[in-house]
């Protein structure tokens, strides 16, 4: 693959909030999910817990608590940390699970966008009452619901900060030129 073609799907991707009501093939949904456990993780503790929701009942109770999570998707994954592997780590266990629980995310997203799903990371939820309807257990924090579906249409993309904003080179406030 060329580089630019890599550069070109992680800039593709959208965050998706209209959704076709149009069923994920469960192979696509595993090789998504497969992406995700393939996210680095520090100290490779692998922390994350999915729980994959389908059915459309549950989608609309989790919707009802949730509201950042936008349109009807068909599929939700619910990205959990678990305190029982992350408290291995110390006390930088729960930083870094969050940070596992990221990458897992933006992997799990992007094969998702390889594979014409659309999908949006959402933080805005109650996370109790999210806990409560999937039953999930003390140690389990869902702390990202990736929604999956295809969509509608793919948005414009929000503008960036440009690199020579966001980059210093050799120290604070030394703009990258390049
Ligand atoms: C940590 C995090 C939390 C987010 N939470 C939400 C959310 O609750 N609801 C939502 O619709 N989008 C959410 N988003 C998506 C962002 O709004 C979106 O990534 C941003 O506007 C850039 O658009 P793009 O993803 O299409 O490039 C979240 C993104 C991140 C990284």
């Amino acid at each position: 693959m060329e580089p630019k073609e890599l550069l070109s799907i992680i800039k593709g991707r959208r965050s998706i909030r209209k959704f076709l009501e149009k069923k994920i093939p469960e192979d696509h949904l595993r090789l998504t999910m497969e992406a995700g456990i393939w996210a680095p993780s520090g100290s490779n503790i692998q922390p994350w817990q999915f729980v994959l929701v389908r059915d459309s009942g549950l989608i609309k109770k989790i919707k009802l608590v949730s509201p950042g999570l936008f349109g009807n998707p068909d599929a939700l994954v619910v990205v959990c940390v678990d305190r029982d592997r992350y408290e291995k780590a110390g006390k930088i266990g729960y930083t870094m699970s969050i940070m596992d629980a990221s990458m897992a995310t933006q992997n799990m997203m992007l094969m998702a966008y390889g594979l014409g799903i659309g999908s949006c990371p959402i933080v805005s939820f109650n996370k109790l009452a999210v806990r409560e309807i999937l039953e999930l257990p003390e140690n389990l924090e869902p702390v990202i619901i990736v929604s999956l579906g295809y969509p509608e249409e793919w948005p414009h993309p929000p503008e960036r900060r440009p690199l020579s904003e966001v980059v210093y080179v050799d120290g604070y406030g030394k703009h990258y030129r390049g």
